[in-house]
């Protein structure tokens, strides 16, 4: 399956491929998704088939506007409402109680379920055409690195997806923020490109991050987007030392930085990512991705400084490195 350029043809065969309970990897504007119809619990179960991924893990319904979060969610709180007016369409993922007719499958047996409206051209335009909610976790096999590019779901799944539309490059390139909205305090489940601070600004209470120990989503398991290669987190200062130990040993090993100056690491397969973080972000996957595909012996991955702002990389990069 090669990806297939968007026009109204393909979007008017991807919403039928949706209706017909087939699975269409999407773009969005965090990484790819690999949807099918949320209100098909058939369609659905192919979903977790394809990603090896397993069934209790719940999925993220794909919204074309918030307005339809009243037919899913069984109570909708003022949260939810400012939330939806400030970040959607945008990386934002809520959870909320869960309309008693949405599939268990859908929400992993759970009584509350995911939404977002994603901030994409492409995806908008299939949600609408489509007119239903599409649960979509992103179109990588369980486990990897998520997918920011057309071309890595092909890689990844082509074989058992039944359309890629092809949308370019994810323009955030990390997965959602989510927040739960079903306890007393909003809490934080995965740090995404909206920051804690932004939340709490829109919501005027504090919002909690949940600790990263307590498996509630799946993104949250310690061997989460990791690439096949062994890859390990080094602070700039000893980057280079860490660099020769493992070249002394006879080991291929891969660099990801940031820092200038760092671009003068010889003898290695380095890529050098942006500093600005939004920049970094949108091109950490297809960088690590790039890395693993040179089967090298290990990955030296610069650590990011401790800010609020890096705190979706830092915990991507976490669950990416040993
Ligand atoms: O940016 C994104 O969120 C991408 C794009 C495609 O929208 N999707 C994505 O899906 O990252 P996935 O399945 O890889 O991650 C969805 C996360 C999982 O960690 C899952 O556990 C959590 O959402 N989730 C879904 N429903 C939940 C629920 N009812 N309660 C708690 N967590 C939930
Ligand atoms: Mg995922």
């Amino acid at each position: 399956m090669t990806p297939t350029a968007v026009n109204q043809q393909s979007i008017q065969r991807a919403a039928e491929l949706l209706h017909q309970g087939k699975l269409v990897a999407i773009p969005t504007e965090t990484v790819y998704g690999l949807g099918a119809d949320a209100s098909n619990p058939e369609a659905v179960v192919k979903i977790f088939k394809a990603k090896g991924r397993p069934s209790d893990h719940p999925l993220i319904v794909h919204l074309a506007y918030a307005a339809q979060i009243q037919d899913w969610a069984e109570r909708v709180p003022n949260s939810a409402q400012l939330l939806a007016r400030e970040f959607w369409p945008g990386p934002l993922t809520m959870i909320l109680p869960k309309k008693p007719w949405v599939p268990p499958v859908v929400t992993g047996g759970q009584d509350t379920v995911a939404l977002r409206v994603p901030d994409n051209p492409v995806a908008l335009w299939l949600l609408r055409v489509f007119g239903g909610g599409i649960a979509a976790p992103s179109a990588n096999r369980f486990g990897r690195i998520s997918p920011t590019l057309a071309e890595h779901v092909a890689e990844e799944l082509g074989d058992t997806v039944d359309c890629i539309l092809d949308g370019g490059p994810c323009l955030v390139g990390l997965e959602s923020t989510i927040i739960d909205l079903t306890d007393s305090q909003p809490t934080i489940l995965r740090p995404g490109r909206i920051t804690r601070s932004q939340l709490e600004a829109v919501l005027q209470v504090p919002v909690a991050l949940k600790s990263q120990h307590k498996i509630r989503a799946p993104g949250m398991l310690a061997s989460h987007y990791a690439p096949n290669t062994p890859a390990f987190l080094c602070a700039a200062d000893s980057l280079q030392t860490q660099l020769e130990k493992r070249q002394v040993q006879g080991e291929r090993v891969g660099v990801l930085f940031f820092s200038p100056e760092l671009a003068g690491l010889h003898g290695t397969d380095q890529r050098h990512l942006p500093e600005q973080t939004e920049a970094y972000e949108a091109a950490l996957y297809s960088a690590l991705r790039e890395l693993d595909q040179l089967k090298l012996d290990s990955i030296l991955v610069e650590q990011p400084p401790e800010l609020e702002e890096w705190q979706a990389v830092i915990d991507r990069l976490s669950k990416a490195t040993t």
